[in-house]
């Protein structure tokens, strides 16, 4: 079945280069060419952990191609997945003007039936708007159907969530549509994946009601571990024990310095917009964004603090860059809110990340220092901020790095360090919520 998918980012990528290993020809389409030029030379724009195997080995059987001719991708398609930026605006709305342009070229070469689906997330009521553009700017009369399919991928995890998701979700408005979906990831099937085929309002809404729930656990087990400080309780004994519970589940319960990325910041403040637009107000999301606003405040707190009173002259490290491990995503990281806050009260950072120095290298930050490892970064600090857990530092050599250190302090904001074994070893220790 010809796909085009239109959009080349961190979902429009992994989606086409999936499809395409389903053994679907399928054409991958941005506006962006020197992002297009980069991607027929065998070149991944994003760091996805087997991303770039799947996209030459497709590529070069011929079924992965990559374009900006839109107009002759839609043409070629029977299917045209949207998967376009849906980036906030001012006031925390998705900006859909991307979305809208895709809708207008599927408009303009409408030549036969097509499925229109929408794998960005978008807010609900977006399918009912692509179906009004596209009947208002169709330059022939043809049958079309709109869709969605939202997208749950992770990032770091892109290709596994999508090879062997937890459910696929089908917002359709007819049968034909669900049945060329179905069709699409009948592949799927030998695993059983649980297909929800609902309409097209039911199928946004879940995207958007899903990743405010992931967001709430998050919030509501940092609110936890802030109890736990004063009350000297263990809040990963918390976590596991409530996690214990089957209708609970253990994952999403690990506090830290609040959720970053390019989903839950936004996808949050946009539900609580699409909330507003009907007049109810989304009161438990609203306080999961405020809980997580303040959250980088709280962790600089925290710092201060344990270096003793003031980040004023202190030289400190910061493992962590990107928002979470096995990414270069760096998009509203509370790290980088961290190393930033840190600079702002006056310390001077040596900072690590295994994949994001050369992103943010290039930017003006007056008192901090790019490392080339893990040591160089603790190298006669005042103490060592872990702000993002890649694996890498969960098995550092501590006795090297205590020696390297002036104090040996760690403030650990992912708790992947074993308290009574850090203090064994002579150090500091914060955690959170411990
Ligand atoms: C999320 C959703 O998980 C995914 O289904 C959706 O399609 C896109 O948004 P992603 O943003 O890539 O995926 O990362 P995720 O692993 O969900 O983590 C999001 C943020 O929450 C990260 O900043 C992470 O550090 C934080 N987090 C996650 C916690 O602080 N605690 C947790 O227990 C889990």
């Amino acid at each position: 079945m010809n796909i085009c998918v239109v959009g080349t980012g961190y979902v429009g990528l992994v989606t086409g280069a999936c499809f395409a290993e389903f053994g679907n020809p399928v054409c991958c389409v941005d506006k962006d060419a020197s992002k297009v030029d980069a991607l027929n030379r065998g070149e991944i724009p994003i760091y996805e952990p087997g991303l770039e195997d799947v996209v030459q080995r497709n590529a070069k059987a011929g079924r992965l191609t990559f374009s900006t001719d839109l107009p002759t991708a839609i043409r070629d398609s029977l299917v045209v997945f949207i998967a376009v930026g849906t980036p906030q605006d001012e006031n925390g709305r998705a900006d859909l003007s991307f979305v809208r342009e895709v809708a207008k070229a599927v408009a303009e070469n409408l030549d036969s039936y097509k499925v229109v689906v929408t794998k960005s997330t978008v807010p609900a009521g977006t399918g009912k708007m692509i179906r009004e553009i596209i009947e208002e700017h169709q330059s022939e009369e043809h049958p079309f159907s709109v869709a969605s399919n939202p997208e749950f991928l992770r990032e770091g995890s892109a290709l596994e969530d999508f090879m062997r998701p937890n459910r696929v979700v089908l917002g359709t408005e007819d049968e034909a549509s669900a049945a060329i979906l179905r069709d699409l990831y009948r592949p799927l099937y030998l695993i059983e994946t649980p297909i929800v085929v609902t309409n097209v309002v039911t199928a946004e809404l879940i995207k958007y009601a899903s990743n405010a729930f992931l967001a709430t656990k998050i919030s509501f087990i940092n609110e936890i571990a802030d109890l736990c400080e004063p009350l000297g309780a263990d809040v990963h004994v918390v976590a596991r024990a409530m996690g214990l519970d089957r209708r609970i589940g253990p994952k999403f319960l690990h506090p830290g310095p609040g959720y970053g990325g390019s989903c839950f910041p936004k996808d949050t403040r946009a539900a609580v917009e699409i909330g507003k637009d009907h007049d109810i107000d989304l009161r438990i999301v609203r306080a999961v964004i405020e809980v997580n606003d303040v959250r980088v405040t709280r962790m600089l707190e925290k710092i201060r603090i344990a270096v003793g009173g003031t980040l004023e002259g202190k030289t400190l490290a910061l493992l962590g860059l990107t928002f979470k491990p096995n990414t270069d995503d760096l998009r509203e990281s509370p790290a980088m809110a961290i190393l930033d806050g840190l600079l702002a009260g006056g310390a001077r950072v040596q900072a690590y990340d295994p994949v994001a120095i050369p992103l943010v290298r290039d930017e003006a930050r007056d008192g901090v220092t790019y490392c080339a490892d893990e040591y160089e970064a603790a190298q006669g600090t005042d103490g060592l901020v872990l702000a993002t857990e890649w694996n890498q530092f969960r098995g550092l050599d501590f006795a090297r790095l205590k020696d390297s250190m002036s104090h040996p302090l760690i403030v650990d904001l992912r708790n992947i360090y074993e308290p009574s074994r850090m203090r064994e070893r002579g150090f500091d220790y914060t955690g959170v919520g411990r």
